[in-house]
């Protein structure tokens, strides 16, 4: 009862009125306030629609997770909660804040964050929220030397502090020094740009690359550092793509082992070589690779290279590494039914001029994403009809699709770090 009334009393005011000084986040205890609002919902609902997977049976005789997993609601609610509001997540490409006063904002779940590099150049990131009246502050991505918000002109510098709050005569028990932005916690890998919403609570500190390798890929990520994978290639473009499918069949695609290639991406499949696919699974990456048919092709035309290496790192994103290309797509969940997967393509310095080859590789790219959107679309569509509850594997390719399976299945099923312990040593059991 006394756990309720905390969880309710969490809910209803998760702004801790006593002031605390600027630059820690006691004012949103962000991950207090999900729990809060995880165990006012559906939990128990959701624990039973977990319990309709068993990781503990190997995958000759295992069934696929139901369809429960990818449709209902309250599943996405879960998920949003105990996978994308914890650890490392990526959230974008150094890219987009290179220079001082640069900034992107997006959205992981229900969560509005802006990264931003500040005057002297350190990287920051924040809840785009106003602290006046919960106005959205920043929105798409460029340049500020300050962030104003749309609403009252409450205006915040790239630090978080805020700068001014307009109209504040005869407030009273105000200082400005307590009203910042809410800060999350911020760090890259290679190319990329991670948050970890966990985290927050604890105060900022400067986390080292090192740290968020070791959390984030475990022991996978000198491999990928040594196949190229952070090397300083050049960022070419963006694409994005909106597709009515719950995330995990985009994910689920991704990790048949080269199962549907042959069948869907006939034009891909006669520039690999099959008979040298493997899946290679480590704690929470996994990675298939490929040799390409290079050498073979007519023209001098040669997108793929001698070997593809196709990297999972759970929950969501997938790094491409083959011939002079690297890809990284990057699955955001938008609701049970509907995710946007964001690639980014980055090429070798030398090709970097290189319109026509970077043009026709951007061309076929796309065609491959399209028969994807079209074949995840059908799965969702599948997946609500009353025909069909589980699937199986097919234990010699879809290794690293079960592995996601299990990781989801520990990940979820993880209540709290007391507890932690019990479901890795479940989550050994089933590898
Ligand atoms: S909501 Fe931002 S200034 Fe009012
Ligand atoms: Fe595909």
């Amino acid at each position: 009862m006394h756990m309720q009334m905390a969880a309710l009393t969490m809910q209803l005011f998760p702004f801790v009125p006593k002031l605390r000084p600027q630059g820690q986040s006691h004012y949103l205890n962000f991950h207090n306030k999900t729990s809060a609002t995880c165990c006012l919902g559906n939990s128990s609902e959701s624990e039973v629609l977990l319990s309709q997977f068993n990781p503990k049976i190997p995958i000759e005789e295992a069934v696929t997770p139901p369809t429960s997993w990818y449709t209902h609601p309250s599943f996405f609610q879960l998920e949003l909660h105990r996978i994308f509001y914890r650890g490392w997540q990526v959230v974008g490409s150094t890219e987009q804040i290179k220079d001082p006063n640069s900034f992107f904002t997006g959205r992981l779940g229900d969560v509005e964050f802006v990264v931003c590099r500040d005057e002297s150049g350190k990287l920051q990131a924040f809840h785009n929220v106003c602290r006046h009246h919960a106005s959205l502050l920043a929105s798409g991505s460029g340049h500020k030397s300050c962030f104003v918000c749309p609403y009252h002109g409450w205006t915040y510098g790239l630090n978080g502090a805020l700068l001014k709050a307009t109209r504040i005569s005869g407030m009273r028990n105000f200082d400005v020094k307590d009203f910042g932005l809410v800060p999350i916690q911020v760090s890259t890998w290679g190319p990329f740009v991670l948050l970890n919403l966990e985290k927050e609570s604890l105060p900022l500190r400067e986390i080292g690359t090192t740290h968020v390798s070791e959390e984030w890929l475990g022991s996978c990520s000198e491999i990928l550092s040594t196949n190229g994978i952070d090397s300083s290639l050049s960022y070419v473009c963006r694409r994005e793509y909106t597709i009515e499918c719950n995330w995990k069949v985009f994910c689920d695609n991704y990790l048949d082992g080269g199962y549907h290639v042959p069948y869907a991406h006939k034009s891909l499949a006669s520039g690999l070589k099959f008979d040298s696919y493997s899946t290679t699974i480590f704690e929470k990456v996994s990675i298939q690779s490929c040799e390409g048919s290079s050498g073979e092709s007519k023209d001098n035309y040669d997108r793929l290279g001698r070997k593809a290496i196709y990297a999972f790192i759970y929950p969501n994103f997938m790094i491409n590494r083959y011939g002079p290309w690297m890809d990284t797509n990057l699955v955001l969940p938008l609701g049970p039914n509907k995710c946007q997967v964001v690639f980014d393509y980055y090429l070798e310095h030398s090709l970097k001029h290189d319109t026509d080859f970077i043009e026709l590789s951007l061309q076929d790219s796309e065609k491959v994403q399209i028969e994807d959107i079209v074949l995840c679309e059908g799965v969702q569509k599948g997946l609500r009809s009353p025909a069909y509850r589980v699937g199986r594997y097919a234990p010699k390719v879809e290794q690293a699709m079960h592995h996601f399976h299990c990781l989801l299945y520990e990940n979820l099923k993880r209540i709290n770090s007391m507890t932690r312990h019990v479901y890795e040593f479940e989550f050994d059991a089933c590898q």
